[in-house]
């Protein structure tokens, strides 16, 4: 899918600034989005079976509630999944042009994945809502049956699916961005699979993991007690469990969040450290730190409005993480992008000449005018000298007068050094023409 790279544009150095704060704003809806969908689906996946086999109305209703706070309607899917997803590897695309590096078609890959995993996770939480009426209908003829069986099989199988998808999908994002900040592996890493034994996303694996548990409870917590006034219809055997289901687990995965900060820190190759990636890796902590201290605060005495200030801290954390990531990819990028900055002057000069359009290129009298006749005349020495006496050495070559136009060298000790005039070769073109001309008409 390196289609992608080759319809990228060639970019200013102020477009790659645009690009890079954009990215920022892709991976803040994207980051959280993807980590919680993929933590909800598997506590609730995990719950309902419990639920099932231990015939657990709790759990049913557990495993429920965690997928609809964070799908509370299906338009969210796009807009903070697939979107940005899309928007991602297009920006990856931009970024990476000319280089070797596989991102963008991996990332390419995982949008697809991730398409599928939206899918198969929306028909889960269909299945459950379903199933949940179904099973409230008292009922209980044949047909009755056989729909049950069947709204169960949809549950199982699409939420199994989802589950998949997105692992893959998360996978995809993990790698393709982690080898893009690691420049040293561009030119060796040909495939996806390949990266799966790099240190470095293994690492991150692992803290995507943890940061979606992490999200996922203090997610519950807020969406259950907080948000809007919390959940109605709340029994203490509800409460009870919701709090048994995330608070432990979110402590845990909380507290060891600094300690793959510093890993991720550590494992990034030097062109990658920067100063706002130190920064930004301490502000992650230091976040990380208040937010488990609301956590352990409800650990010991129950308060809903800490609910809501360890989610949002929580929130801020990833936010910094956001910014560390980005950061240490622009230091990664640094050379690349000032070749594609290059690069970009070009392309737009020959796309206004494509376009008819002459850029600056003045006729060598209007340069003349501009630039040399404060110092120059064809028949006597101003600050420089005549004309007449300079040209007849150029007059067959003219190489050498275009060569000491464009970049000047001392000659006549007589004479100060004439300043570079900072001319482009086709202004020197038509001012060594036109100078030429003249003398020779004057001869
Ligand atoms: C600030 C004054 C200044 C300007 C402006 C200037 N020159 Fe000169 N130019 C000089 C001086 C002084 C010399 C003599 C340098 C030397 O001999 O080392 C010189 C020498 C030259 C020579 C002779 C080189 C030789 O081989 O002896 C040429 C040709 C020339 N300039 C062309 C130009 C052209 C074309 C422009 C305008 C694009 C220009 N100059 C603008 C000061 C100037």
């Amino acid at each position: 899918m390196d289609f992608l790279k080759q319809i990228a544009l060639p970019q200013s150095e102020a477009q790659i600034g645009v690009l890079y704060f954009v990215l920022n704003v892709i991976y803040i809806l994207l980051l959280p989005f993807i980590s919680y969908l993929f933590g909800a689906l598997i506590l609730s996946l995990y719950h309902n079976r419990k639920g099932r086999k231990q015939n657990n109305a709790l759990s049913i209703r557990f495993s429920k509630d965690v997928i609809d706070h964070i799908l509370p309607n299906k338009s969210i899917l796009l807009l903070f999944g697939v979107v940005p997803y899309m928007a991602l590897t297009f920006a990856y695309a931009q970024l990476l042009q000319d280089t070797a590096a596989i991102s963008v078609s991996i990332l390419s890959w995982g949008l697809l994945l991730f398409a599928a995993a939206a899918a198969f996770a929306s028909s889960y939480q269909s299945a459950l809502k379903v199933g949940g009426v179904l099973e409230s209908v008292s009922a209980n003829t044949e047909e009755m049956e056989s729909y049950r069986t069947q709204m169960s099989e949809t549950r199982r199988t699409s939420g199994k699916y989802a589950l998949i998808f997105l692992v893959a999908a998360g996978y995809c994002l993990i790698a393709g961005t982690s080898l893009a900040v690691h420049p040293n592996q561009w030119q060796t890493i040909s495939s996806a699979v390949e990266l799966l034994f790099s240190l470095d996303v293994l690492a991150k694996l692992i803290q995507f993991v943890l940061l979606s548990f992490t999200i996922t409870c203090l997610g519950t917590l807020f969406f259950t007690f907080s948000w809007q006034g919390g959940s109605k219809h709340l029994t203490a055997e509800y409460t009870e469990y919701v709090k048994k289901a995330t608070l432990p687990t979110g402590l845990i995965t909380l507290l060891l969040q600094p300690l793959f900060v510093v890993l991720s820190v550590v494992l990034l190759p030097v062109q990658s450290l920067t100063g706002l990636v130190f920064l930004s890796a301490f502000l992650v902590i230091f976040f990380v730190f208040l937010a488990s201290h609301s956590v352990y605060g409800m650990l010991k005495g129950f308060v809903a409005g800490y609910a809501a200030k360890a989610f949002y801290l929580f929130v801020l954390a990833l936010g910094c993480m956001v910014v560390q990531g980005t950061a240490s990819l622009s230091g990664a990028t640094k050379n690349s992008s000032a070749l594609l900055a290059y690069r970009y002057t070009i392309h737009h000069e020959e796309l206004l000449a494509k376009l008819g359009i002459n850029l600056a290129i003045f006729s060598g009298e209007d340069i003349f005018n501009a630039k040399c006749s404060a110092c120059h005349e064809f028949g006597a020495k101003k600050v420089g000298p005549a004309y007449k006496d300079v040209l007849p050495k150029y007059e067959n070559d003219r190489t050498k007068l275009l060569s000491f136009v464009m970049n000047p060298q001392k000659i006549n000790p007589a004479f100060p050094p004439m300043p570079n005039q900072g001319l482009k070769p086709a202004e020197a073109d038509s001012i060594a023409a036109y100078i030429m001309l003249m003398y020779k008409q004057a001869k």
